[in-house]
């Protein structure tokens, strides 16, 4: 049987629309799959590179961090899946630059060991908010030795415990996830609490309850002028291990500064530099979404807490249309700004 015809929405040029045209069809190598793709989620990273050309090392470039469909191809290695295997993927285009580890096609490459079974029950479209999300919190929170998240930059290494299937006993600390409705600190939050810690978060007005659903005990409305007198009332006595900035904007920082310095210190992970000058007792750093430590997240728990709904697929997925010409509407829309929602592509 002759190999299927690939198409992808490929960038030519920074600041320009995405085209989409005829791709190579993808070959899975030592340690890989190939996904035939069923739908495709939309990123923040993605309309940056889309705009300046920023991570890309290969023109013309195919980009995209989420994938979710059947596997079509499986290289040598690789024990834990099969062809047809219904799956959601996170492509790594980002660190690898080869256009054939890019979402923003019909079918992409991932590496086995950053995907895992969807169960039956969930649909392609549900499943896609998941990858990058997960992997990006799991960088953020379970890190245990600082690495590079760019020249010059730190990664945070908070070393705290992987999310448990079992009910984990209460361990007495607190985080607090600045941004609890953005994809990354919602998934961030069900992460934590699955490890059995508190979570105290930070989100828009509309959007406490949403917090609350993925696992925060007390939620605060960013725009309140108090919003940093009351995490640290909430934060209380408890134990303190820092915060996970999941926005990281100079408002955010000037926050999380005041959040530090009242609570006596602690770890500040951000998703963007950190400020530059931060107080002695606060350790500060960058995640960089893409890591090893992520490696059991996928391999024991995303499926089986997917099954039991311990992990939820949050936020929920946004449809924008079907088809690889609906992405460019799809990035548009995120540079409008999204709340609490995942935009998605249908294939
Ligand atoms: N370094 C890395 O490896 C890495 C990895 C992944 C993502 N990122 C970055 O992380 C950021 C978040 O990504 P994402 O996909 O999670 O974003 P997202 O879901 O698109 O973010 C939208 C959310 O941000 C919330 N928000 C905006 N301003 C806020 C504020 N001042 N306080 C609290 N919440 C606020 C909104 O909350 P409301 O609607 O409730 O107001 C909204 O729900 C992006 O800048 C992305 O580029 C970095």
């Amino acid at each position: 049987m002759s190999a299927p015809n690939n198409q992808a929405a490929w960038l030519h040029q920074s600041n320009t629309a995405l085209e989409v045209g005829d791709a190579p069809m993808p070959v899975a190598g030592v340690g890989e799959l190939v996904i035939k793709n069923a739908a495709i989620a939309i990123n923040p990273l993605d309309c940056h590179m889309q705009d300046s050309g920023v991570f890309i090392q290969q023109w013309p470039a195919i980009f995209g961090c989420d994938v979710a469909g059947e596997v079509y191809d499986v290289g040598p290695s690789v024990e834990n899946f099969k062809k047809g295997d219904r799956v959601i993927g996170h492509a790594i285009n980002l660190s690898s630059g080869r256009p054939q580890d890019g979402a923003f096609a019909l079918y992409t490459v991932v590496p086995a060991e950053k995907a895992a079974i969807l169960p039956d029950t969930i649909a392609f479209t549900d499943g896609v908010v998941v990858p990058f999300a997960l992997e990006a919190a799991i960088c953020a929170l379970s890190l245990k030795v600082p690495g590079v998240a760019m020249p010059g930059v730190a990664t945070p290494a908070l070393g705290l415990p992987y999310p448990s299937l079992q009910q984990a006993p209460p361990s007495g600390k607190t985080l607090v996830v600045y941004g609890g409705s953005s994809s990354v600190g919602s998934m961030a939050t069900q992460l934590a609490t699955a490890a059995g810690l508190r979570v105290v978060s930070v989100a828009g007005k509309h959007n406490l309850a949403f917090s609350k659903s993925c696992g925060a005990t007390d939620v605060f409305d960013h725009k309140d002028p108090l919003v940093a007198n009351k995490v640290i009332e909430a934060v209380g006595q408890s134990s303190f291990i820092g915060i996970f900035d999941a926005i990281a904007t100079p408002e955010t920082y000037s926050h999380d500064l005041v959040i530090l310095d009242k609570l006596g210190g602690g770890q500040l992970a951000c998703v963007h530099p950190p400020p530059a000058d931060v107080p002695a007792n606060v350790t500060a750093g960058m995640i960089w979404g893409i890591n090893d430590v992520a490696t059991p997240v996928w391999r024991d728990y995303v499926t089986p807490a997917l099954e039991s709904g311990k992990l939820q697929c949050l936020p929920r997925p946004t449809i924008v249309g079907k088809g690889l010409e609906s992405i460019n509407e799809a990035l548009k829309r995120s540079k409008a700004g999204v709340s609490a929602t995942k935009l998605v592509i249908e294939l």
